[in-house]
């Protein structure tokens, strides 16, 4: 496959400041997950890298203005604009990283339920790989100045907390898996 930066220099002006904060999140959230895959030997770490780097490929699509994006979808929709996106680009499997990687994954019935403005259908990370690459997502966030900041496990479980005691749970078995 094409190199994953050049895939969004195609969507993101490279001297842009949301490149900057697009890839330096990316390459962070690709360090973590191959320090993981080390330990698996059955990820394809290749597959890894290349989708850590596109798994928030469709954030210039939303708004949210704290990380300089001014699309006109919610934030949450990048998921699956970006697996949309990297469909046509002709990358079904890092296509579905993106759908998964919200969150711990959101489920279809929680979609419904809360009127998420997604389309219902299970987002749950699967494969090893998918579950490593939104692990290692929630260490790093965006900032606007193109940096991240990295967020404690504490801070991580506070986060999903707001969603659920499931999804707390969910992470905590991650940690076990990925971290020990
Ligand atoms: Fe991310």
């Amino acid at each position: 496959m094409t190199e994953p930066i050049e895939i969004i220099k195609k969507y993101y002006p490279p001297e842009s400041l949301l490149f900057k904060t697009l890839v330096n999140h990316s390459l962070f959230v690709a360090e973590k997950a191959l320090k993981i895959a080390e330990k698996f030997p059955q990820v394809d770490k290749r597959f890894i890298y290349e989708a850590s780097l596109l798994h928030d490929i469709g954030i210039f699509m939303t708004y949210a203005p704290k990380i300089g994006c001014f699309g006109k979808e919610p934030y949450i929709a990048h998921g699956y604009l970006g697996r949309a996106l990297l469909e046509k680009e002709g990358l079904p499997k890092h296509a579905l990283v993106c759908e998964r990687h919200i969150g711990v994954g959101i489920t279809k019935e929680e979609i419904i339920k809360n009127k998420l403005p997604l389309p219902p259908r299970d987002m749950v990370p699967e494969t090893w790989e998918e579950k490593i690459i939104a692990f290692a997502d929630k260490f790093f966030t965006k900032k606007i100045n193109g940096s991240v900041k990295i967020n404690s496990v504490e801070e991580i479980l506070e986060r999903l907390a707001k969603h659920g005691k499931e999804k707390v749970i969910t992470f905590l078995e991650w940690l076990e898996l990925f971290e020990k």
